[in-house]
């Protein structure tokens, strides 16, 4: 017996055997779906046992359209779809004693050769939204005691803003205690379930945190995270704004200086900035919630006061050996919030003795063929003239001394781009270990 199937204008004669190879594809299909979820189920358990260290990224071998990042045996990888942002994997075994973050001289991009000015910018996998390591009783404690002397210059929004700062705080009290349960616990009430946060390191514990507003929800991030953030949002004439934020890391700016000041005005310090404009507006405009992406940028200081480091006003104390200067890598985050539509771009700066490169393979090369070969302009920027003369001579006596030990080859000393292979390669480097000191 034949039925006649009619889909729009068209009229099909469909026989038993046709039914018959209908059912056994979806059969097939539903096979098929079964074993992606029992893999899918095997990846959770292996995330389970994640540890903090991931400091190669794996990004050179990642494909290229990436949706959150290139970690592809966690689960939330394949949480992908339309609109979807999956939770982070939890580290149930975190410890806060020996947490490092990713070792930044590797991921994003940070350090490169060729080194122009380019947006750099990745896909993030929301696992690495927030990141802690063993130094965050310090900075929590550097972040109260800045804020407490700069105020204002340190910590503000505007009226625009202050529903962001809310969301801003509420997605950190649904996201840290997913990713971090050792450290934090979701205070619930039978009415809200993220009612409030208690951190488990430092005893406070904050309530009904979506009554607050502003800079009083930017005041509880301050306690909860490492991380800085710099807040922007769309106005009427379809410009980026930045509209508050809490900076007290910054360096060599002041929030203060930038609030109410469009993106490109933000930027007017930064060379060859206009080139990238255009992008980065775009970027921005396009930005979705379901999107994170993150970047890094580098540069070198010569102490540790994260809010503003005294070569940026001062010179170089004469008596300072250049192993004791530090690369600061500012690890950027990028988000979207779905509810209130602000941009949220976090900073996390980290501090990595110059000294403590000795064992990474080529790095000490690279870091000076960038100083001697990239655009003049852009070095400037970077205040190179305040320290280069005494920074490579040094970097040339850590790579002469990496090739007398055998860590790296004479003639692969100019191939300074492969450096991450190198650290992959090369037995004794020490490819994760970036920063052995604590910051206190
Ligand atoms: C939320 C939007 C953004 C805000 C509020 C913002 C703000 C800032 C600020 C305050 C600085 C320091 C400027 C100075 O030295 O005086 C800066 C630097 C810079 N920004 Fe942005 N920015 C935003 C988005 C972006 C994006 C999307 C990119 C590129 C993907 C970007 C690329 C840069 C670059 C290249 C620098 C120079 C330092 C570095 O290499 O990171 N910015 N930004």
């Amino acid at each position: 017996m034949a039925y006649t199937l009619v889909l729009g204008d068209v009229s099909i004669a469909v026989g038993w055997d046709d039914l018959f190879a209908v059912a056994l594809l979806v059969s097939v299909a539903a096979i098929a779906r079964n074993a992606r979820a029992a893999r899918g189920a095997a990846e959770s358990g292996r995330a389970a046992n994640e540890t903090h260290s991931d400091p190669l990224g794996k990004q050179d071998n990642a494909p290229k359209a990436l949706r959150y990042g290139d970690d592809q045996s966690s689960p939330s990888w394949h949480a992908t779809g339309p609109g979807y942002l999956p939770d982070p994997d939890p580290l149930h075994r975190f410890d806060l004693q020996s947490a490092t973050v990713r070792d930044y001289v590797y991921v994003n991009k940070t350090l490169r050769y060729p080194y122009f000015q380019t947006m750099s910018h990745q896909p993030m996998h929301i696992n690495h939204w927030i990141e802690i390591d063993k130094d965050y009783q310090w900075y929590l404690d550097e972040k109260a005691r800045v804020i407490r002397e700069q105020g204002k210059h340190v910590i503000d929004s505007l009226p625009e803003n202050d529903d962001a700062c809310t969301e801003l705080l509420e997605s950190l009290v649904d996201y840290l205690p997913k990713r971090y349960p050792t450290l934090f616990e979701l205070v619930t009430t039978e009415k809200q379930p993220y009612y409030g946060i208690l951190n488990k390191v430092t005893g406070e514990r904050f309530t009904d945190v979506q009554s607050l507003r502003g800079v009083d929800a930017l005041l509880v991030v301050s306690r909860l995270v490492q991380d800085d953030f710099l807040m922007a949002r769309e106005r009427d004439d379809g410009k980026m704004y930045f509209v508050g934020g809490l900076i007290v890391f910054p360096g060599s700016y002041l929030l203060s200086e930038k609030i109410n000041k469009p993106l490109h005005e933000v930027h007017s310090s930064v060379p060859h900035i206009n080139k990238m404009m255009m992008s980065i507006e775009r970027t921005m405009a396009r930005f979705a919630p379901d999107r994170p992406f993150e970047r890094s940028s580098w540069w070198i200081a010569d102490d540790r006061q994260l809010f503003w480091h005294n070569i940026v006003s001062g010179s170089v104390p004469e008596d300072l050996h250049p192993k004791d200067l530090f690369l600061r890598i500012d690890h950027q985050t990028f988000r979207k919030l779905p509810r209130t539509k602000g941009i949220v771009f976090g900073v996390h700066p980290v501090l990595q003795r110059i000294g403590d490169l000795a064992n990474s393979p080529l790095v000490p090369a690279l870091l000076a063929k960038i100083h001697t070969d990239a655009d003049s302009e852009l070095m400037d920027y970077k205040k190179t003239e305040k320290y280069a003369a005494r920074l490579l001579p040094y970097l040339q006596e850590l790579t002469q001394d990496q090739i007398a030990r055998g860590v790296l080859r004479a003639e692969d000393v100019d191939d300074v781009a492969k450096f991450r292979e190198r650290a992959a390669t090369t037995a004794g480097g020490d490819i994760g270990g970036g920063r052995e000191e604590t910051m206190v």
